[in-house]
């Protein structure tokens, strides 16, 4: 595997490597399974496989979360290697904003709601650094985890307005064995904190049976909600059924092909989140 820093080496590795079958993967590394999953979903239908690993400043709207977000460059390269992954971008601040990023996206509703009114922003600056990283990898598939299924939404409304010619391809949510999604944020919880984050998947798999043996949407969502309110650690931003396309929410299973819940919750100082598809 190839590492490089600078774009102009990073377009040099993939001009030698004589293919225009480029799978893209782009992370903030503290890499773990959820990502190596993507990296060789791309590995199994590309001939080159490239991944970034850069911590994004212009999608943290909250400084501390950029200061503690874990980053593990070393391990992160071992773990690329050993998944088949042919490049590695790990570009600085200077390489990626040379200038300030001025640019304003209009990303539709996709991007206002959820997390998008709880974190202003930060859809703005994932547009920001995923369309620079296209501009640079030019690749012909992109992969991206469900475990941020509004972000995926977000990149596929990108994508269409700025007319790239990159197939996004959604890839399905890798848990530990307690159910907890992994994510790179879960280095930063205690023990303690650990073993209550593994109870927001529960109500949210079980929910999923409440609404097939006929429960209702209200009551489906009221269902996940009673749930983690017992529990004081947690804090609940919101948990939204919603319709798969537009993102908003829906008050009968009928009004889409295809229905998601997603939830955003503090536990303790960090915040998490998670979905589940109902249909
Ligand atoms: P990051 O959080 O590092 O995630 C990189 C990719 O890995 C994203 O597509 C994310 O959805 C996926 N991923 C994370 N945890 C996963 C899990 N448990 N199962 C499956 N996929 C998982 O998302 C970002 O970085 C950034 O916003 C980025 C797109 C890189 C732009 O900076």
């Amino acid at each position: 595997m190839e590492i490089v820093r600078t774009i102009a080496d990073l377009q040099s590795k993939i001009k030698a490597a004589g293919t225009t079958e480029v799978g893209f993967v782009p992370t903030m590394g503290a890499l773990h399974e959820g990502h190596l999953s993507l990296i060789k979903r791309s590995v199994s239908e590309n001939v080159l496989t490239v991944a970034s690993v850069f911590v994004n400043p212009t999608q943290f709207n909250d400084p501390s979360d950029l200061e503690r977000y874990p980053r593990t460059p070393e391990a992160d390269c071992a773990l690329l290697a050993s998944a088949g992954c042919g490049i590695a971008f790990l570009p600085s601040v200077e390489e990626m904003y040379p200038e300030p990023d001025t640019r304003t996206f209009d990303l539709g509703t996709v991007a206002e709601v959820m997390e998008g009114r709880y974190r202003p922003g930060h859809f703005n600056g994932v547009a920001q650094i995923v369309s620079k990283l296209f501009y640079a990898v030019q690749p012909k598939r992109a992969y991206f985890g469900d475990k941020d299924f509004q972000q995926i939404a977000v990149i596929r409304s990108m994508v269409r307005s700025l007319n790239l010619p990159v197939e996004i391809i959604a890839c399905p949510i890798v848990r530990e064995a307690s159910g907890l999604a992994k994510s790179s944020r879960n280095t930063l919880l205690s023990a303690e904190e650990k073993t209550n984050a593994a109870l927001i998947s529960q109500p949210l798999s079980c929910s999923r049976e409440f609404m097939r043996q006929g429960a209702g949407v209200a009551e489906t969502a009221a269902f996940v909600t009673r749930g983690l309110q017992n529990e004081p650690l947690f804090r609940l931003d919101y948990y939204e059924i919603v319709a798969d396309d537009t993102l908003l929410p829906v008050k009968d299973w009928n009004e889409s092909a295809h229905i998601t819940g997603c939830i955003a919750v503090y536990c303790g100082k960090i915040r998490l989140i998670d979905n589940v598809h109902y249909k």
